[in-house]
């Protein structure tokens, strides 16, 4: 394999990310990562992130120096913007970004004279005095702060209407800071989980809302590597992600469906909060399955009491009984139940910066009415008694209160015993919204 520098490769995935829509997470992974060295690694990261978090308003500086913009590969685009961001962001001296850009530029046969003279101007032009005078003024209207925060006017309309201007602005910088990297253990390991990873010489933190996080400071990467040497059941998961967990009030025992399982975290978090008993996870998605696989395989041993069966069925269909029966449970009914849906992720922002340009208002109703589909039939498999919990990683209410009320008010067999949303901003988690129903 030809060895790529960090630049070059950064450039490709934002084309991947932007232009083909392909998921960051699944764009920018460990594999690519491991390739470099530390700082370089360090460097990637910063650079796609970075262009990502700020891609409106580096669209903005650039503007302006394009003679004829239509005639620039999505390539040649996305090394400007890496160039913008290296200037502006990281101080680099333009020189070496000038130098560097045009480099990448010939390493895919792109346009390095035109790139060269789009920086040369830029760097005549720009001035950083002017630039936080205009920043002041932008703070006021949409339009404005959609280049600034780098959001879609679209939604940062819908937030306008359920937040005042200052707490709009905090979601909208809090979507844009690095996010904790937040790890769940069991809760009865959770000291020695976090001296252990002190002696490796990490910053570590509790969590606040529950008592199986640790908040682990450094590098995503590193830290992941680190992880995989602990001789402890961890998995990675944001503090909102493992409330739901809590909330579904686990207990020795349990029978337990995970109705839309996959990669597993709150399947495996409630597992070491049973400490014994059967969850069954369904999930629709092939290779999504064989990710749960995967993750169940790396900790089954510190869960060695509670069984996990696997079913790859689609829960908006009914024949999703006929799975449950097939696998032997004759009309057993769950204990407890996590719905945890699939949704748009306008929650998780902070930690995919790509999902804002991703989403679009008509995938929410989309969305909605799937949730509101699979929430309708899972609902019969719990027993009486039982504790259903719904969530989903998403700021909107169509995704979250209405799925809820529509369900209430057609199953008085139901209550709900609460309601809550998370926000990065205000409790430092991600964006959820988070339903605990009985069934009477
Ligand atoms: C939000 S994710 C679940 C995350 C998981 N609960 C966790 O904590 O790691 C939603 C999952 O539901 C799966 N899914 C989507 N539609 C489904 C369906 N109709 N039936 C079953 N699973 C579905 C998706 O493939 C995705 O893996």
């Amino acid at each position: 394999m030809v060895h790529k520098s960090p630049r070059e490769v950064a450039v490709e995935v934002l084309t991947t990310v932007l232009e083909r829509k392909k998921p960051l997470k699944f764009t920018l992974t460990d594999n690519i990562l491991s390739i470099f060295k530390k700082a370089d690694r360090a460097f990637l990261i910063e650079l796609v992130y970075g262009v990502l978090r700020n891609l409106y308003y580096i669209d903005w500086l650039l503007n302006g120096f394009f003679k004829d913009k239509k005639k620039l590969s999505l390539y040649t685009i996305n090394n400007l913007r890496c160039a913008i961001y290296q200037l502006v962001f990281m101080h680099i001296p333009s020189y070496a970004v000038t130098n560097e850009t045009v480099n990448v530029e010939k390493s895919f046969n792109g346009k390095p004279k035109v790139v060269n003279a789009i920086l040369r101007n830029f760097l005549r032009k720009y001035n950083e005095d002017e630039l936080l005078h205009i920043n002041k003024d932008m703070e006021t209207d949409i339009k404005n702060l959609s280049i600034l925060y780098s959001h879609p006017e679209w939604l940062i309309k819908r937030w306008a209407k359920r937040f005042s201007l200052d707490e709009l602005k905090e979601l909208l910088k809090a979507n844009n800071e690095k996010p904790p990297i937040t790890v769940a253990v069991k809760p009865e390991e959770r000291q020695t989980v976090a001296e252990y990873f002190t002696q490796k010489g990490f910053n570590v933190n509790f969590s606040k809302h529950v008592n199986s996080g640790l908040i682990i400071e450094g590098q995503g990467y590193e830290i992941r590597k680190a992880l995989f040497e602990a001789p402890f059941f961890w998995i990675v998961q944001d503090e909102a992600s493992q409330l739901v967990c809590f909330l579904l009030e686990p207990f020795e025992g349990a029978f337990v469906l995970d109705a839309c399982a996959s990669p597993g975290g709150k399947t495996l978090l409630t597992a070491a909060l049973i400490k014994k008993g059967t969850i069954v996870c369904v999930e629709n998605n092939k290779k999504r399955l064989e990710k749960l696989k995967e993750n169940i395989a790396r900790v089954k041993k510190f869960i060695p009491q509670v069984e996990i069966k696997l079913i790859l069925a689609d829960i908006c269909k009914m024949k999703f009984k006929d799975y449950l029966t097939s696998l032997g449970f004759n009309g057993n009914k769950f204990d407890r139940i996590i719905l945890d849906a699939p949704c748009s992720s306008t929650g998780v922002i902070r930690r995919n910066p790509d999902v804002r340009y991703r989403v679009n208002e008509r995938e929410i109703k989309r969305l909605s009415s799937i949730q509101k589909i699979m929430l309708e039939n899972i609902s019969h498999f719990l027993v009486k008694k039982g504790i259903l919990v719904y969530s989903v990683c998403s700021t909107e209410p169509e995704e979250g209160e209405e799925v809820i009320e529509s369900f209430l008010q057609k199953h008085n067999e139901f209550i709900s015993i609460k309601k809550l949303r998370t926000y990065p901003h205000k409790d430092g988690m991600d964006g959820f919204f988070i339903a605990k129903l009985l069934r009477n």
